[in-house]
């Protein structure tokens, strides 16, 4: 799947600003950015429900629109779906299914695949959240897709639900589908996606492999005790290293815990802790997007009016 300069313009609110990306087959690319980034926008471009302002969106090869029978080409899962709250999952697939011509054997055979088999002929009306997710992944999957788009799958879901869905959507990976997700969750996208695309107010922050992000986010510290803390901060800082004194304790940056050990031995400082610690992830990921957050808490009516996007950074990029 391949974006190409895509841009949506809603009035004078640009959602969507100039994104070229690729999304391949066989790995999981998480689609990340903060609310409002224009993650949602994006995704129904790709599957043919909003229609660029600009630019072109390709799903295995031709555009969304183009497919005959888009549920056996992009399966997709989207905000704010419609369901009929009087009917049952299954009827609800079913009707899915019939409009691209899919039995009712694959049916069943979703609803098992999301656990939903013994709730199957319950009122979705009577859903949670995340049983209502497990649903919208059932419709995404019922065409056997090549091309998966799932709109924050994850929300709603206990811990449970998370780790099936990340097996889940690693396994589709696996078998050789395109699979595109949008998250807010940098640490659960850390786990599940192996590329990773960052946006924020419309345009693109990162696209790169999962693990060159997380290289990049990383800052290692080791925190350190020991018999003459002093003495070994002096000797750390010797080394090049930064040091943060904080009672009987220190935080080293810019030397690994061997480095500071050794240090330590030479000088017969016994060491009582030594503990590398790494930066957290989210961190790395708020700072990223921090410039480009569209509104804030503190921000009443960001959403509303155009005047917190020209007052920000508009021509930072
Ligand atoms: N139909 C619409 N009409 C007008 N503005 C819209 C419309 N849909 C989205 N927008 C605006 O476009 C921007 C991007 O919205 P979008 O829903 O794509 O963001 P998102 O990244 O999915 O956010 P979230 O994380 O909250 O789901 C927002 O400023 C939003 O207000
Ligand atoms: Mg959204």
């Amino acid at each position: 799947m391949d974006a190409s300069s895509l841009t949506k313009r809603y009035g004078a609110k640009l959602a969507v600003d100039d994104l070229t990306f690729s999304a391949r087959p066989g790995i999981v690319t998480g689609f990340l950015g903060p609310n409002g980034a224009g993650k949602s926008t994006t995704m129904r471009m790709m599957v043919g429900l909003d229609r660029p302002t600009d630019g072109t969106v390709r799903v295995n090869g031709r555009a969304p629109h183009a497919h005959a029978a888009p549920l056996n080409e992009v399966g997709a899962l989207l905000e704010a779906r419609s369901l009929h709250p009087g009917r049952s999952a299954r009827s609800h697939l079913r009707s899915l299914a019939l409009t691209s011509g899919i039995g009712r054997s694959r049916v069943d055979q979703v609803l098992e695949l999301v656990g939903l088999a013994d709730v199957a002929d319950k009122r979705v009306g009577s859903f949670s959240l995340g049983m209502g997710q497990r649903l919208g992944v059932a419709a995404a999957l019922l065409g056997d897709p090549a091309t998966l788009v799932l709109d924050e799958p994850i929300n709603g879901l206990d811990l449970d639900g998370i780790r099936w869905i990340r097996s889940l959507l690693r396994g589709l990976a696996a078998e050789g589908r395109t699979v595109f997700l949008s998250s807010h969750l940098m640490g659960e996208m850390a786990i599940t996606a192996d590329h990773v695309i960052v946006v924020g107010k419309g345009r693109l922050l990162r696209d790169q492999p999962m693990a060159d992000f997380l290289q990049e986010a990383r800052v290692e510290t080791v925190r350190v005790r020991a018999s003459s803390i002093g003495q070994l901060a002096r000797l750390v800082e010797g080394a090049g290293a930064a040091v943060e004194l904080g009672g009987d304790a220190m935080i080293v940056e810019g030397l690994s815990s061997d480095h500071i050990g050794t240090l330590a031995a030479g000088a017969q400082i016994t060491i009582f802790e030594l503990s590398p610690q790494s930066a957290s992830l989210e961190d790395a990921y708020l700072a990223l997007t921090r410039e480009s957050v569209d509104f804030r808490a503190d921000d009443h009516d960001g959403r509303l009016g155009h005047a917190a996007d020209m007052s920000s950074d508009e021509g930072a990029a």
